[in-house]
């Protein structure tokens, strides 16, 4: 039996569909830029064919997601009406969208809706009672729905009233075939024991961030390889200052009992040699500096290129990979070097190479290896979560 049997959540496929009111739970929560504009339609994308799916079943398809925080406000930045549009030209169909997710009028679109038509509900999170999984509130949103799918792996490790309270209301419910993809490909990483050549790269901005999966990660993982600012901290943590670069002092204790965490598991925990360096994050000249010779007036803001071949080398043996954030600021240019070459690296291994993180996709685009990844998951937080408890809250509530 495979893990996701093992779960006892049935997917869309095996659901009757057709012509009813099916609720897509989503996870449109897309990159936007200072302006407001999109930048990256990868979530949207990967629903379409849990939405086409539904269509071809001429169901009666409403599509509800938050985007961003907007922390019970009705920002208009965040609004889904622009991804209504996206949708419209992706499946080449009219999409309509309705200015609230519930209420009298969104009701009336609903009953409004012929099979086979499409409706994008406004932000979930413009409603204060969707993050404090309201039940009042879910009630509303079962009031639509006559199946209920969660396609939203992403924020499936969330408790909020659209993931985890409304499917409880719902008899007919399941899984999306993003969640079904996203939960196969990762579940492959379970179980995997010391030995098995299982390595990880995790970095990022924050250690806190990371503290949920590298705990858990010590206990199965051969090798973890640690980049981005956090590597900073954790380098503090051995009494290696690196001049200006971003050292959450308070977080210096939590690095150094994960050092010693990985020691006492005979877990190889490497950390970078070398730096690409700079003035400030807005600087365009950059250099080159060891952890022995690093400048006090510097930030470090990539991994350096003796540390790219180090951590190259350190990849024989990897038969499964999990990664996690990026080496360095690779939205710019001068300190994406490092995050890149590592990024080909992993690709071309023949291993099992999963990547999850807000800025995965990105990264693997820029590095032109997205499509060589054997799975890029949609969800950060979520694909942590879901490898540390091996189930979500959102997925619970489906069974
Ligand atoms: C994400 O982008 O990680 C998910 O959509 C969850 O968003 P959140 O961190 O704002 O809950």
């Amino acid at each position: 039996m495979s893990f996701i049997d093992t779960l006892n959540v049935k997917s869309i496929s095996e659901l009757a569909i057709r012509e009813k009111r099916v609720f897509i739970r989503t996870d449109y929560n897309i990159p936007l830029d200072n302006e407001g504009n999109i930048t990256n339609i990868n979530r949207i994308e990967r629903t379409l064919p849990t939405i086409k799916h539904a269509l071809e079943h001429n169901s009666r398809v409403i599509l509800a997601s938050h985007l961003g925080r907007p922390d019970g406000d009705r920002d208009p930045v965040y609004s889904l009406e622009p991804i209504a549009t996206i949708l419209a030209e992706v499946l080449e169909r009219d999409v309509f969208f309705f200015e609230d997710c519930v209420g009298m009028g969104a009701q009336q679109m609903v009953r409004d809706l012929k099979p086979g038509q499409v409706l994008v509900l406004e932000n979930l999170r413009f409603n204060p009672e969707e993050k404090k999984n309201s039940a009042v509130f879910a009630r509303e949103l079962a009031k639509m729905c006559d199946v209920y799918i969660n396609d939203a792996f992403g924020v499936s490790h969330r408790k909020e009233a659209s993931v985890n309270a409304l499917p409880l209301m719902v008899d007919t419910k399941g899984m999306g075939l993003l969640m079904k993809t996203e939960i196969e490909e990762l579940s492959k990483l379970i179980g995997l024991k010391r030995g098995e050549g299982f390595y990880s790269i995790i970095g990022g901005a924050k250690v806190l961030d990371k503290i949920a999966i590298i705990r858990p990660l010590l206990e199965v993982v051969d090798r973890i390889m640690i980049g981005g600012a956090m590597s900073y901290t954790f380098l503090a943590a051995k009494g290696i200052k690196l001049g200006k670069s971003r050292v959450e002092e308070d977080k210096i204790s939590i690095a150094r009992e994960i050092i010693r965490g990985a020691e006492a598991r005979g877990v190889d925990l490497l950390l970078p040699i070398d730096h690409v360096a700079a003035d400030s994050i807005d600087s365009v000249e950059t250099e080159i500096y060891t952890n022995d010779n690093f400048p006090q007036d510097k930030m470090a803001l990539d991994i350096g290129p003796e540390t790219v071949k180090m951590y190259v080398d350190k990849l024989e043996g990897c038969n499964y990979m999990l990664w996690n954030g990026p080496m360095g600021v690779f939205e710019k240019e001068q300190f994406a070097k490092g995050s890149i070459s590592l990024a080909k690296a992993v690709a071309n291994l023949d291993a099992h190479t999963v990547a999850g993180g807000g800025d995965s996709v990105s990264l693997m685009k820029k590095a032109g290896v997205k499509d060589l990844f054997t799975h890029i998951s949609t969800g950060g937080g979520a694909s942590l979560e879901f490898l540390k408890n091996n189930t979500l809250p959102g997925i619970d509530v489906l069974k």
